[in-house]
């Protein structure tokens, strides 16, 4: 990885304004070497062992034999980070054998109708995923496919065919899977949804789309190595927000990148958005939104400041125009558009990884989760809870009682 957290920052820093943070941050980093429990994702190795990988590779290549759909059930960061990773690194267009389709992320009734019909004639795994085992959209959308497969199925067929990855043993999931026998994996108790990467969570959903996650996890452990650039990018978000820049742009050029930066902001906006604190994260696609929302980041109320996730090698032919290639282009115009969003007075910070790769997606995914918790020690906050969520779903629950 690569970081570039100077040229298009520059003069908008002053040094009274990192040494305010410098001390407090060599501080936050210690926790890190002091094996906090809530930080166990940080040791990953601790949590997913060979016997675990190999059991879910197993199962992953045994459900992509029998499979023309698996069906991925899960909300939240318990399904953002496996979103982010297969849409990144699936064609835009080539419809993959089995074909991996998300559910359980909203409640249209649209959208499950119109699937069930498409699932008809096909044969379908599912992996349902919830850490309580209990979320509200992830049960309903689970019960009704669970019933949907007893008719399309034999019980022993249904048993071979669903996978249930969930932390509690108390949770509906943790009953279903006990009660029907089904395959289960386990997500560490301790470890927040957003979080929960490096677990089964993610990991399985990957090896049921064909990817390598054993690079991911190389990936993964190698990025702790960028532990001060984490911080670095921590400090500059606090010191941005001091400054009012309460908004941060995740721009990307490559919109294979288009999830990942849905589960960065679920990273960031949940671990830090807390105490009426935080920053609040938004997905800028460019060059698209370079016709829409970069006019009010150039001249509009300077609140936002930007962060580009780059990629230094993807796929690429030559513009003859240019007598360029269209990745080289897309290079310049990223540099073009931070300095012009710079002369705005808007700040930019560069994240690059090397390619649309297993190993680039594990660096990557470290550095923002060490950066995020980090952000949050800066706000005084605590990263790995979400009280406010957990307010909603009661009330929501609440609610479901009552009707
Ligand atoms: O990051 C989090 O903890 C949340 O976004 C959860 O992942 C989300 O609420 C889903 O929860 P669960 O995995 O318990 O179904």
């Amino acid at each position: 990885m690569e970081f570039d957290f100077n040229t298009y920052v520059k003069k908008l820093v002053k040094k009274d304004e990192i040494d305010k943070y410098s001390k407090e941050l060599d501080t936050i980093k210690e926790k890190f070497y002091h094996g906090l429990n809530e930080l166990c994702w940080y040791d990953m190795n601790k949590y997913v062992d060979n016997k675990e990988l190999k059991k879910m590779l197993n199962l992953a290549s045994e459900l992509r034999r029998i499979s023309d759909v698996i069906l991925i059930i899960g909300i939240g960061g318990s399904s953002m980070g496996a979103q982010a990773l297969i849409q990144a690194m699936s064609s835009y267009f080539k419809k993959s054998k089995p074909e991996i389709i998300f559910v359980g992320t909203d409640l249209s009734s649209e959208y499950l109708i119109d699937l069930q019909h498409y699932l008809k004639e096909k044969d379908v795994s599912i992996n349902v995923i919830s850490k309580s085992g209990d979320t509200m959209e992830v049960l309903t959308v689970f019960e009704l496919f669970q019933s949907w497969m007893y008719k399309k199925y034999s019980e022993e067929e249904v048993r071979r065919r669903i996978i249930v990855t969930t932390s509690s043993y108390d949770g509906k999931l943790a009953y279903y899977a006990t009660k029907h026998e089904y395959h289960k994996f386990h997500i560490p108790n301790i470890i927040s949804g957003r979080y929960s990467i490096l677990t089964p969570a993610t990991l399985l959903p990957m090896a049921l789309a064909g990817l390598d996650i054993v690079s991911f996890l190389k990936g993964a452990k190698e990025g702790r190595m960028y532990l001060n650039q984490a911080g670095l990018y921590a400090m500059l978000r606090r010191i941005f927000f001091d400054q009012g820049k309460v908004i941060e742009g995740f721009a990307i050029y490559e919109p294979k990148l288009s999830k990942f930066v849905e589960w960065s902001k679920q990273v960031f906006a949940e671990s830090e958005g807390k105490e009426h604190k935080g920053i609040l994260p938004i997905k800028l696609i460019y060059t698209r939104d370079l016709h829409s929302l970069g006019q009010f980041i150039q001249e509009g109320n300077p609140i936002v400041f930007e962060t580009v996730i780059s990629i230094d090698r993807t796929r690429t032919f030559k513009v003859d125009k240019y007598q360029e290639t269209l990745s080289n282009i897309n290079h310049t115009v990223e540099k073009s558009v931070c300095q012009a969003h710079l002369d705005g007075g808007c700040p930019t910070l560069i994240i690059k990884i090397g390619g649309l790769d297993e190993h680039s997606f594990g660096e990557l995914a470290m550095f923002f989760m060490m950066s995020a918790a980090m952000s949050s020690y800066l706000f005084h906050v605590n990263p790995f809870d979400q009280p406010g969520v957990t307010k909603y779903k009661e009330i929501v629950g609440q609610s479901l009682r009552n009707l």
